[in-house]
């Protein structure tokens, strides 16, 4: 009996994506914390602010007075003009509120943008290092990632050459770009982003840019795909800049044509968008003050880490443009990044991510840092990496 259940109940093949590393590393910091040491949390990717105050102000008020019903699968209208108005403000760009989709965070917005634009098997580029569940995801709906490792000659960026060589191998239907990116925290500057669009472009390729992490530019202004092309397809999220991960709520702006499939998908897929969450994103872009000066801690904390981990042994590390992100090659330390990942937190109580999480070419050669924690805590952390470190002889 039981074993005719397991057989019933056998997970299908799609589901089988890779879990996190990182997760280990988490476990491992928790008993050490239930222990009583003191851990530095730079692993997870997340601001340690909380939502502006303008957005729970809205939330309780909502809270109190209105239904919160289902609404609109495309999400509130309110809420969809004052995206488009962001795009005006933030980027002088008129774009029509009908083409915004509000989504379940960015994460939904993938899975909506993939459905829409993907058939099973299809197959799209996207960048190693880059962010796993881009990978995941379209492996669980059918297509088929493709993997395009970048270095520092192209600044850790797809080129348009790299990008054709790779559609003439074997043909793409679609690329997927992020800037800033994660894990490197590297971006690319405007002119990259437009031969990349315009080389997909020429050869009919789809093309999605992940653009959850603007507002969080330090290096250069950066760029949305949405100026440069109406037929790009753009995801953005309240959970980073916004400091709102946990309300789960993102949008996309997408070309005209799409506009009613998505609707139709995510009506069948999720009817709507969490109402209070979209209420408080509403309200949210009204706390700028507040959410800038979260990015002056980040600004400060970036200065601490660029200052600090060369001098305590860390010295090669990737364009720290934007994002909170520092990626740092440790080769030089370890052929292990997830051992060394281990031992750094065991010996030093810092915790960062493995590259492995994120390149699975060569990613044992690099740790991710974030650095949306405090800026004592960044303090903390170079200090301790260098005393350990420097009893290593490194
Ligand atoms: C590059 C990137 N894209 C998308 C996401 C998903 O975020 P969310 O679903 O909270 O919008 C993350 C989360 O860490 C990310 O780093």
């Amino acid at each position: 009996m039981l074993e005719r259940a397991k057989r019933m109940v056998a997970p299908s093949a799609r589901s089988a994506v890779p879990p996190f590393m990182v997760m280990d590393v988490m476990a491992a910091a928790a008993r050490i914390e239930a222990a009583g040491g003191h851990v530095v949390h730079m692993e997870v990717g997340q601001p340690a602010a909380s939502a502006p105050e303008v957005a729970i102000t809205a939330a309780r008020a909502a809270l109190g007075s209105r239904q919160l019903g289902y609404t609109e699968a495309l999400g509130i209208p309110t809420l969809r003009a004052r995206i488009a108005r962001h795009y005006a403000e933030r980027h002088g760009l008129a774009i029509d509120p009908a083409r915004v989709v509000v989504t379940t965070g960015s994460s939904a917005g993938f899975m909506l943008a993939f459905l829409a634009l993907f058939e099973p098997g299809d197959r799209v580029a996207v960048a190693v290092p880059g962010y796993p569940p881009y990978r995941h995801i379209l492996a669980a709906l059918g297509c088929e990632p493709v993997l395009i490792e970048t270095t520092a000659a192209s600044r850790w960026a797809i080129t348009p050459d790299m990008l054709i060589a790779a559609h003439r191998r074997d043909p793409l239907k679609g690329v997927l770009v992020a800037s800033p990116a994660n894990p490197t925290g590297t971006m690319m500057a405007a002119a990259a982003i437009e031969s990349l669009m315009r080389a997909a472009e020429g050869e009919g390729l789809r093309f999605i840019s992940d653009e959850i992490y603007h507002g969080l530019d330090y290096a250069f202004a950066a760029e949305t795909a949405a100026r440069l092309s109406d037929t790009a397809v753009v995801i953005n999220s309240f959970s980073k800049y916004f400091c709102m991960t946990g309300w789960r709520v993102g949008w996309m702006v997408v070309p005209e044509t799409l506009v009613r499939p998505i609707d139709r998908l995510q009506g069948n897929l999720a009817i709507s968008v969490p109402t209070l969450s979209q209420i408080a994103a509403e309200a949210a872009f009204e706390g700028s003050d507040e959410l800038e000066a979260v990015k002056l801690v980040y600004e400060a904390n970036r200065g601490v880490l660029l200052d600090g981990l060369p001098k305590a042994g860390l010295d090669r590390i990737l364009p720290v443009d934007g994002a909170f992100y520092l990626y740092a090659d440790v080769s030089r330390f370890s052929s292990d990044s997830f051992a060394f990942a281990k031992r750094m937190l065991a010996e030093a109580h810092v915790a960062a991510t493995p590259g492995v999480d994120f390149d699975p070419l060569n990613g044992k050669s690099f740790i991710r840092f974030c650095y949306a924690g405090s800026t004592a805590d960044m303090h903390e952390a170079v200090a301790r990496i260098g005393k350990w470190l420097g009893a290593q002889g490194g």
